[in-house]
Formats: C-alpha cells, sequence, structure tokens
C-alpha cells in the first residue's frame, strides 16, 4: 500500500482537490495501484495547493500545484515511488517557508488524517487533557496563565484570567464557546485547524471544561466554512464514540459535549455578546458589559468565549508544560502566533513563528513581496478593522504592543498586501462602507457615523471641499473612536485614519489637521 495524501482543505478543494482525488481513486482501481488516498489538511502553503504528498522510504515527497486531469501523467512519471518532476517539491519539512516555522499549535496540519483519533494519539494527541484531568482545574488555570497566552481573536485578553473568572463564577451551568466566526479579511487559521486537526480544538474545549467546571460546548461556525463544518461535526462523533467527550471524559468524572452551531452570516456575529445572542436564537447585537459574558453569559450562565486558535493552542502547552511557550516571543506577547498571508503576495498561506518578526520580513521574506511584482505601498494588518501600514512602518515588530505603539493591531494576525497601485482613499471609504453595512445598529456613533463618513470621504474623491471634509471626517473618527459600544464602530477609524496619515497625497495631498503622532 502507497499512501497518497490529498488534502480536503478548502484551500485545496477550491483549486479542484475533490476531482483529483476522485481521478487518483479511479487510476487506483483500474491500474492496481495498491493505493491509500488520505484526505489531509493543508501544510499552509496555499501557492501550492492543491499539494500532494506520498509516503516513500525516504519520507513524504510533495509536488504541487496539481490540477485536476494531471493524475495518469503524475502516475506515468512515476510520482508514486517520489521520481523527479517539474512539479517535485521534496519533503515539505524542507522546504525554506516551512522549515522557518516555528510549529506548535499548527503541528499536526496536514500532517495527520484529520477524522483519525488514532493518527491524533500517535502524534501527541490528548496529552494534554490527560494531563489536565490528572494536575486538576486550579493547576490548569496556573498552566494557561503562566503559558502567557493571550487572546488569539483580536483583543489578546489573556486566557488564563478569563478561565479563573469562570472557574470562580457562580452558575448552575457553565458553558465553553469557540468563536470560529472568523470574519476577517485575510484570515483561514481557525478554518485551517478545524479541517486539518479538528480534535485539538476538541480538545482545548474539553481542556477548558475541566479548567472551569463548563459541561456543554459550543462551536459557533460561519456558514461559509462547509468543509470545516462537515469535518467539525464527524470529529465531535467519533470524539463522543471513543469516551473523548461524554459522560465521562477519557474516563474521568468530567462531563463534557459539544455542538456546532452554524451561524447565520454577519460580521458582528464574531464579536462576543453578538455571539451569544446569535446561539441563543436571536438577531444577533452587541450586548452592553458588564456583566461580562465570563459571570453572565450564554443563557444568563458563565461562559468563557474564546477564539479557535486561544482553544487550539491550550492541549500542547499542557502537554509540554508552560514554560516552552512562554519562552517564545517578546515583551507581553508570548508564544507563537499563525500568521495569515494574503492579498498581493508570492506566497500566500498560513506561517506560524514566535511573536517578534518584523512586518517587513514578513512581508518581504516569507511572503515574497507581490504576486504583480510591483513595489508594496500598504498592509493591512487584523482584519478590516485594521490600520494600514506604509513600507516606513516594516520595522514594527508583530507584537500586540509594537503594533498598538503606531495605532495598529495585530487582531486574528491576518496580513493583506497591496502594491503601488492601490487607492488608499478609495481604501478609507471602503471601511466606512464595510461598518455601514454590518453594523448591528444598536449604537448611534456607528450605525449613523458610518454612512456620514462614507458620504464625506466620497465627497472628497470627487474633489468637493477635500481640507473641510477631511476634518469632518477626522472629528467623525473620533466621535466613533471613543463614543461606539464595540470595536465594529470603535476600530473603524483606525483603517480610515491611517490611510489619511500615512498616505495623504492619495487625500489631494492634504494634510491631515494634526496628523502627528
Ligand atoms: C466586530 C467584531 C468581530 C469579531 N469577530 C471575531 C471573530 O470572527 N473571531 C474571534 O475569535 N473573535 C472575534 N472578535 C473578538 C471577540 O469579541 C472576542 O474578543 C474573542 O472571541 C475572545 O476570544 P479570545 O480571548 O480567545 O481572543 C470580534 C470582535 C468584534 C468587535
Ligand atoms: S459599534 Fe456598531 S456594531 Fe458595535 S454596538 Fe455599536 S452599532 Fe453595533
Amino acid at each position: 500500500m502507497t499512501k497518497l495524501f490529498i488534502p480536503l482543505d478548502s484551500f485545496a478543494v477550491a483549486c479542484g482537490a475533490d476531482q483529483i482525488a476522485e481521478e487518483f481513486a479511479r487510476l487506483n482501481a483500474d491500474r492496481g495501484l495498491s493505493l491509500q488516498i488520505l484526505r489531509n489538511g493543508s501544510r499552509g502553503m496555499a501557492w501550492l495547493e492543491p499539494m500532494i504528498e506520498v509516503e516513500t522510504p525516504d519520507g513524504r515527497i510533495a509536488y504541487g500545484p496539481i490540477e485536476p486531469g494531471e493524475a495518469d501523467a503524475l502516475v506515468d512519471a512515476g510520482i508514486l515511488s517520489g521520481a523527479g518532476h517539474p512539479k517535485r517539491i521534496g519533503r515539505v519539512e524542507e522546504h525554506p517557508f516551512f522549515r522557518a516555522q516555528t510549529r506548535h499549535t499548527f503541528k499536526r496540519c496536514g500532517v495527520i488524517d484529520p477524522l483519525s483519533l488514532d493518527d491524533y494519539k500517535a502524534h501527541g494527541g490528548l496529552k494534554g487533557l490527560e494531563r489536565a484531568i490528572g494536575i486538576g482545574a486550579e493547576a490548569v488555570v496556573a498552566e494557561v496563565t503562566q503559558s502567557g497566552l493571550r487572546g488569539r481573536g483580536g483583543a489578546g485578553f489573556p486566557t488564563g484570567i478569563k478561565w479563573k473568572t469562570v472557574a470562580e463564577a457562580e452558575g448552575a451551568r457553565k458553558y465553553i464557546v469557540a468563536n470560529a466566526d472568523e470574519g476577517d479579511s485575510g484570515t483561514f487559521a481557525d478554518r485551517m485547524i478545524m479541517e486539518g486537526d479538528p480534535f485539538c480544538l476538541i480538545e482545548g474545549m474539553a481542556i477548558a471544561g475541566v479548567a472551569t467546571g463548563a459541561t456543554k460546548g459550543y462551536v459557533y461556525l460561519r456558514s461559509e466554512y462547509p468543509v470545516a463544518i462537515d469535518v467539525m461535526r464527524e470529529a465531535i462523533a467519533r470524539a463522543h464514540a471513543a469516551g473523548v467527550l461524554g459522560a465521562s471524559v477519557l474516563g474521568s468524572s468530567h462531563v463534557f459535549d459539544i455542538e456546532v452551531r452554524v451561524g447565520a452570516g454577519a460580521y458582528v456575529c464574531g464579536e462576543e455578546t453578538s455571539l451569544l445572542d446569535s446561539l441563543e436564537g436571536k438577531r444577533g447585537q452587541v450586548r452592553f458589559k458588564p456583566p461580562l459574558p465570563a459571570i453572565q453569559g450564554l443563557f444568563g450562565m458563565p461562559t468563557v468565549i474564546n477564539n479557535v486558535i486561544s482553544l487550539a493552542s491550550t492541549p500542547e502547552i499542557l502537554a509540554a508544560g508552560a514554560d516552552g511557550y512562554k519562552e517564545l516571543g517578546v515583551g507581553r506577547s508570548r508564544g507563537t502566533i499563525p500568521i495569515q498571508l494574503g492579498g498581493n503576495v508570492r506566497h500566500g498561506g498560513l506561517f506560524e513563528a514566535p511573536f517578534g518578526m518584523t512586518l517587513g520580513d514578513i512581508v518581504n521574506d516569507v511572503a515574497g513581496g507581490t504576486a504583480s511584482g510591483r513595489p508594496v505601498r500598504a498592509v493591512q494588518v487584523g482584519g478590516p478593522l485594521g490600520a494600514y501600514f506604509p513600507v516606513s512602518l516594516f520595522d514594527t515588530p508583530f507584537d500586540y504592543e509594537a503594533f498598538a505603539a503606531k495605532d495598529g493591531l495585530i487582531g486574528h494576525a491576518g496580513i493583506v498586501v497591496f502594491d503601488d497601485t492601490v487607492d488608499m482613499m478609495a481604501q478609507a471609504r471602503f471601511a466606512f462602507e464595510f461598518c455601514a453595512i454590518e453594523s448591528c445598529g444598536k449604537c448611534t456613533p456607528c450605525r449613523v457615523g458610518a454612512v456620514r463618513g462614507y458620504e464625506t470621504v466620497k465627497k472628497i474623491i470627487d474633489g468637493e471641499r477635500p481640507a473641510e471634509n477631511l476634518a469632518l471626517v477626522e472629528d467623525l473618527c473620533n466621535t466613533m473612536k471613543f463614543g461606539s459600544l464595540c470595536a465594529l464602530g470603535g476600530f473603524t477609524p483606525y483603517p480610515v485614519m491611517s490611510a489619511i496619515r500615512h498616505f495623504p497625497e492619495d487625500f489631494h495631498g492634504e494634510p491631515m489637521r494634526v496628523a502627528a503622532e
């Protein structure tokens, strides 16, 4: 039997991986090739997808990007024994993009069969949960706190402190909610882990259950991720059947179950309190805080809401101990961060590394500059509410505090690159337009401000009293920043103001009224 890995990841499926798998299955039957076809996750080198791998005595040899219709010729060329071919990549671990990474949370992604619990265990899976059950709730919270892990959903709140609050809160029932709404532009880390290593998220949620006394978990998953929905549902059923979930987690006295709930599709439903409303069957609208969800969350009960990557990072922290994780990174940004490279880049995909690389190294060296070959002009980090950074800020280290000091944010670590053809005035208008469409409407600065902002930038584009209208936009941004109820309205000023501040030449050359940082 020769093992052939063909990703089921959406990157690969979007480029024909399902057809390619069917072609190899047909060849296998017709030619008696003795192939075992496995559908794995992605290794994260999106520009090489669909990237298939063949297990040979010299290790797993990769080929890509493969196109539908190529299977016959590839088999004839001898790829099933690792033969040379123009699309031969070789061992993935030796590829410079992969070798430069520190794979912590993504160490199994693309390596294992995502739905095989045996494969998961053979690659270190469940060790974290076993240890968590062994050391007990307080020690688990202490370990996660000690690791320095901060929420990967955007706000960077310390995960251990959130868990402690829920552990200490009174409630007839407690919940763990995995935020898998992943609405930020240019982000796909949550999707990749759910498609490529779903048991890792399940294990992380169960560890959070042990730490807090929660007995029920929900994965709130966006409807645009059909592959992830199917994989997560199947993995949960298998974990249940194997006793990883259920009335006695791994044979212990802990009870923990998980359900997948599919969101109807609204950016604001990624905001934790809107998400709770949506989970409760209501229209997703932001709640006032306090009370914090950790005290009164889902159905009024203490609730941990964590991003998928925050939860999926905990099994390895528990298994290997907090100190190894804490040693990585810089300042208060500890551990690794799965950086997602998108937009106009040569090498798009997922790159997991300790915090601290400079933005310039990430864009120029890791992502290889622009796909168009033109100079980079702007980089938006942190999704649609993130600031646009010019090349002059490329020395900024990838670190929560360093980005905040430059009026930017890391968010969910999505990086979208633009070349010198980008029109920053249009980008500023788009930021308001996005906010106007996605606003939940609960507070006036965002509901009304986004629409007025869009109209005012349009006037500047049309050359209508640019200096006065720019001043108006700046006033409006201040009102939205300080008067909005949540970060959708509160952070929309970041892309707008950064575009005006760093690229004034695109705004009829008008300088900002108080531009100095
Ligand atoms: C408009 C808006 C959208 C958000 N979307 C997401 C999202 O898609 N995924 C996510 O994990 N967090 C999102 N967040 C952040 C969540 O509110 C929350 O901080 C996060 O889920 C907490 O998990 P963490 O501590 O693990 O980061 C969003 C916040 C806002 C204001
Ligand atoms: S800022 Fe916007 S999205 Fe947030 S509560 Fe106000 S209206 Fe809703």
